[in-house]
């Protein structure tokens, strides 16, 4: 049998509506979907971006009912997905709009689960539902998470000490307004770590073993993309057409990881999130060149390209990128690092990894990469 092409499965239900006022010119999408919202946040941005406010106006004009669950921490936990979950049960919510960075979108796919499903929020790791979670519309005031087109929901075990996933096709939000505008008021820090998250995913997908070649040209796309914006990133100050630019990487990125997963370089940076307080994008750009230098063995070739597509001159060009970036190290003991490779390993992420690591590899990726 001829095969030049690796089978590939595409499923990408979402959808997104992208560009300067799309919530606004696509209001009559939004109130299809139902008359009572749970609207979740984590606060400030989702104010300080003006999509809170576009969102209360649109549903107030229409007769829409709301409620605002908007004590989503940074890195959610199961405790709080579970409070907002019991607030959509009892307002009788008939939708969910997450509003924010990665940790609001999250919470949204967990409490829209919840809703329908009373169930303690550990089993939502089952990842079977009996009962069809509500709609959710996602409004991604950052340019990173891509949590907008993907099944994933990220929340914080305590009784693991990590970040884990969940999800399932039933957890794909069903509608997603990404409009530039409400990604302007990302102080620099914030954008630097969403930018870099959105770059780790388009690598990491690119690099899977779950890749494909449709998510391959999605992958080199938004590598095009994010090498547009990167002077902009380090002179901290992208104009509307950067902003535009990170927030299509964005989209194309969380595309390809809806098919492909994330690897071990995410399972890693769960770790540095959950015991150093590291940001999530800030993590995975730590550890990202020696991560590359380990899987250059097994994926050299597709390493090359993807740096020369994203703009790097090689894997210590990237590198150099990113002590720029995010100047400040972090101290990491050899028996720390150890128990995260043990964190890493538990992630079902780390079998994508092109070269499959063994014992002390990981740990070894934590020291240097932290270190240098
Ligand atoms: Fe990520």
């Amino acid at each position: 049998m001829m095969k030049t092409m690796n089978e590939f499965k595409f499923h990408m239900p979402v959808k997104v509506f992208f560009g300067a006022d799309c919530l606004n010119n696509n209001a009559s999408e939004l109130l299809k979907y139902g008359k009572r919202a749970l609207i979740v946040t984590g606060g400030h941005s989702a104010h300080r971006s003006g999509a809170l406010d576009d969102v209360i106006r649109i549903l107030n004009e229409s007769g829409a009912d709301h409620e605002i669950f908007s004590s989503v921490e940074n890195n959610p936990g199961l405790d709080s997905v579970g409070r907002a979950g019991e607030m959509a049960a009892s307002f009788g919510a008939d939708m969910i709009v997450g509003i924010g960075g990665g940790s609001p979108l999250d919470a949204a796919k967990a409490a829209a689960v919840l809703a329908t499903n009373p169930i303690d929020p550990i089993r939502l790791y089952e990842n079977v539902f009996q009962n069809k979670p509500l709609p959710i519309v996602a409004i991604p005031t950052t340019a990173g998470t891509g949590s907008e087109v993907t099944q994933y929901s990220i929340l914080t075990r305590k009784d693991v000490g990590t970040k884990m996933s969940f999800g399932n096709e039933s957890t794909f939000p069903v509608l997603a307004f990404l409009d530039p505008n409400y990604t302007m008021s990302m102080p620099p820090d914030v954008t630097a770590n969403t930018a870099v998250d959105a770059f780790s995913h388009a690598m990491e997908g690119y690099l899977s073993k779950r890749a494909g070649p449709m998510s391959d040209d999605l992958a080199l796309a938004s590598m095009r993309y994010f090498a547009m914006c990167r002077e902009a990133l380090l002179s901290g100050d992208p104009n509307y057409t950067d902003r535009e630019n990170l927030l299509y990487s964005s989209l194309l990125a969380g595309t390809v990881i809806a098919q492909t997963g994330t690897t071990a370089l995410h399972a890693m940076g769960y770790a540095l999130t959950y015991y150093k307080g590291v940001a999530h994008g800030r993590a995975n750009g730590l550890l990202m060149e020696e991560y590359l230098r380990f899987n250059e063995s097994e994926a050299g070739d597709r390493i090359a390209l993807a740096l020369k597509t994203a703009g790097f001159d090689g894997i210590a060009d990237l590198g150099n990128f990113m002590r720029s970036l995010f100047p400040d190290r972090i101290e990491i003991l050899p028996e720390e690092a150890a128990d995260f490779e043990k964190l890493a390993l538990l992630q079902r992420s780390a079998k994508n990894t092109p070269r499959l690591p063994n014992l002390g590899d990981l740990a070894a990726i934590f020291l240097t990469g932290t270190h240098k």
